[in-house]
């Protein structure tokens, strides 16, 4: 497994002959567990070689957010990587990625505007930045993302298509802990007390989905359960709770569409976020 730490380098290794079988990209920003892991086996089953990126993008965190607490345990993330027949590790420096004098970003697609997208301005345009980097660094024919970030796996849909980018979108599903947590490098924040409330929000998420598929249609009412069943869990700071259309992330309108739940609350100082599908 090669660790590689700059564009060019990261190019050329791209570019040697004996690379020219399908390549799927894992972009990441370590603190790897099992959901990454998923991803990395995902990809691992539709291409003939996996490169996992490794890097904490500083231009999709707002100033007063975690970047600079974020986990960064790079030595481990390797030696997970080294047991799952990786090929390469992307692992750009901060430098290589935004030398001095960096001032090009991409403009999000419309689905950044809601949501997360108002919740943390800039935070998609930074996102769309650094994905698109990593593609053109790595231009692999395939791209994994998790569905647990259902919003972030959207817009770089979007980017892609808008920007005809030749690479093919792949999102698979979200790994959770055996209670229902959804796996998470920030669940390593949580105290003991904030674990648990947290599990209402997987609880909520679960509960909406059994309403919808007894037949409940009416978002609000959707919305409202989710709310109850986090306010009771001990959950008070909930950024949103929706039932949204899958594609445009608009208030679902109608029963005749894939809907998705999404949920994103905080637990003291950590910020967590869910979804489950709601098919039709
Ligand atoms: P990160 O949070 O490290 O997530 C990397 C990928 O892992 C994302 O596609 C995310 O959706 C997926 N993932 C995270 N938790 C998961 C889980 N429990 N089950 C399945 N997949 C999961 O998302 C980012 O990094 C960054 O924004 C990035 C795209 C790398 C750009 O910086």
């Amino acid at each position: 497994m090669e660790i590689i730490d700059n564009p060019i380098d990261a190019r050329r290794w791209m570019a040697a002959p004996s690379r020219s079988q399908r390549v799927a990209l894992v972009p990441t920003m370590g603190a790897l567990h099992d959901g990454h892991l998923s991803l990395v086996r995902r990809a691992a089953s539709i291409a003939d070689r996996v490169v996992v990126s490794i890097f904490v993008n500083p231009t999709q965190f707002a100033p007063h957010e975690d970047l600079a607490r974020y986990p960064r345990p790079f030595e481990a993330d390797v030696a997970m990587l080294r047991d799952s027949g990786v090929a390469m590790v992307y692992h750009p420096g901060v430098e290589s990625m935004y030398p001095n004098g960096f001032s090009t970003y991409v403009e999000p697609p419309s689905v950044a505007t809601v949501l997360e997208g108002t919740i943390r301005p800039g935070h998609f345009r930074g996102v769309c930045t650094v994905v698109l980097k990593l593609f053109v660094a790595v231009p692999a024919q395939i791209a994994v993302f998790g569905q647990k970030d259902f919003q972030q796996s959207a817009v770089i849909g979007a980017m892609v298509r808008d920007l005809d980018l030749a690479i093919e979108m792949d999102v698979a599903a979200t790994v959770r802990d055996a209670d229902g947590l959804a796996m998470s490098s920030r669940n390593r924040y949580l105290s003991a007390d904030e674990r648990i409330a947290a599990l209402s929000i997987s609880r909520s998420l679960f509960a909406t989905r059994a309403s919808w598929q007894d037949g409940q249609r009416d978002a609000e009412v959707l919305g409202s359960q989710m709310i109850d069943i986090m306010r009771r869990g001990g959950i008070d700071n909930i950024d949103y709770a929706v039932v949204v259309d899958a594609q445009t992330l608009v208030p679902c309108p109608a029963a005749d569409r894939p809907c998705v739940a999404l949920i994103a609350a905080r637990l003291g100082t950590t910020r967590l976020i869910d979804n489950v599908l709601l098919p039709v």
